[in-house]
């Protein structure tokens, strides 16, 4: 499409459609905890709805809700020994799909099989594998552990997850090279920020410092210390920061990891997750451990519901125009496209290595002069910017 118009002046937006089919890759459903409950639990993803259930066995099991019989919904049933019990007519369905058993009948029929998916439980988290032609995960794509879970040292994850409607996930991945949404978005400043793709992980690196105008809604009050934060994509969907706050060595290892996470619901939804572990520092107690985790996650919270408060009133833009100081989105979005094409489509500009980072010295410079101004005159940008609709936001967020 012609992005100009007749005169060859005005820049016309190309919206482009949201694609029909759902990335193929490792997508994070939420915690193991969470669903290892003795219960079926619905979880609406990829267009359909999925039943995931710990039997006796304790291993979580996921499969599509609908049962084969008269199309009753699982997550609505009970679990039953290993498996769970349609409440409609208590077919029972066992993880790897076959009905083990009908209780009024004299034999299940050899074909009752259902659609099983297939499952990895890694750093506390249930991980589903989606694939539109079928086949199983190859080993190279697994998603890595966070070495700390577990850790006596470590606090448990502290999870939220929210809704959003009426945006492709894309809108989230785009982030991975917004260094300028960070200043205007997120309050913080950033003084150095670099992306690198390869093969199926994309990478963001940047330090940046609290904005000063933003009082009250970064952890830090110290506005010249500078925090790194080592985030990288494994797959279309999954991302782990590494975070080393409040001037921390990044030579050392990170003392925050934070979980950013979704999974499509509809071409135009999608669920948004995100957790916090913190290191527990010496001569803090587990309760204050957990305190801080809940306060960096209510932190990132802020940043996410404006982020989404960004989306469900910006335009979905496939021909962005870009000054320099934005990152490589077009070479972001080519990386993405390998998610969304047949593995015998994907090309050498989707996988091999490409490596950018932005000069952000006049931006710095710019920024810092408005923060000042900000501060001269007593105003926040947090007042005066986005100033999210919390109480309209979190009634649709879920903990
Ligand atoms: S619809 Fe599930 S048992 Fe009949
Ligand atoms: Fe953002």
């Amino acid at each position: 499409m012609d992005s100009t118009d007749t005169d060859g002046e005005v820049r016309v937006i190309d919206t482009g459609t949201p694609p029909e089919r759902y990335a193929r890759g490792w997508h994070c459903l939420g915690l193991v905890r969470d669903f290892a409950d003795g219960k079926p639990h619905q979880v609406n993803a990829f267009g359909t709805a999925l039943v995931v259930f710990a039997g006796e066995n304790g291993r979580l099991n996921v499969l599509d809700a609908f049962c084969r019989h008269m199309g009753g919904n699982l997550a609505q049933g009970t679990v039953k020994g290993n498996t769970v019990a349609c409440p409609f007519h208590d077919w029972r369905w066992r993880g790897d799909g076959k009905c083990a058993e009908i209780p009024y009948a004299r034999r299940v029929p050899p074909l009752a099989r259902t659609r099983t998916w297939q499952v990895a439980e890694i750093s506390g988290q249930l991980f589903v594998w989606h694939d539109p032609q079928g086949a199983k995960p190859p080993a190279e794509l697994a998603i890595p552990e966070i070495p700390t879970y577990g850790s006596p040292d470590w606090t448990d994850w502290v999870w939220n997850s929210i809704e959003v409607t009426g945006s492709h996930c894309r809108e989230i991945v785009d982030n991975i090279v917004d260094m300028a949404h960070f200043f205007y978005v997120h309050y913080g400043m950033p003084t150095y920020f670099r992306n690198v793709f390869e093969r199926h992980t994309a990478t963001q690196v940047m330090r940046s410092r609290p904005r000063a105008d933003a009082a009250g809604v970064s952890q830090s009050t110290n506005y010249g210390v500078e925090s790194q934060s080592d985030a990288t994509y494994y797959g279309p969907s999954y991302m782990i920061d590494k975070l080393w706050s409040g001037g921390r060595d990044p030579e050392s290892e990170p003392n925050i990891y934070l979980i950013n996470c979704h999974y499509p619901i509809s071409p135009t939804s999608f669920r948004l997750q995100y957790g916090v572990m913190v290191e527990k520092s010496a001569g803090v107690s587990d309760e204050q451990a957990e305190q801080i985790a809940r306060a960096v996650a209510e932190g990132v919270a802020i940043g996410f519901e404006q982020d989404v408060h960004i989306w469900k009133n910006k335009s979905r833009i496939d021909n962005p125009l870009l000054c320099e100081e934005d990152g490589p989105v077009y070479q972001l979005r080519r990386w993405y496209e390998q998610f969304y094409v047949d593995v015998d489509d994907v090309r050498p500009e989707m996988v091999n290595r490409f490596e950018y980072e932005i000069d952000t010295a006049r931006a710095l410079a710019n920024w810092q002069a408005e923060v000042d101004e900000n501060l001269a005159a007593g105003r926040s940008a947090f007042a005066s910017n986005l100033t999210p609709p919390r109480e309209a936001i979190s009634a649709e967020s879920e903990s």
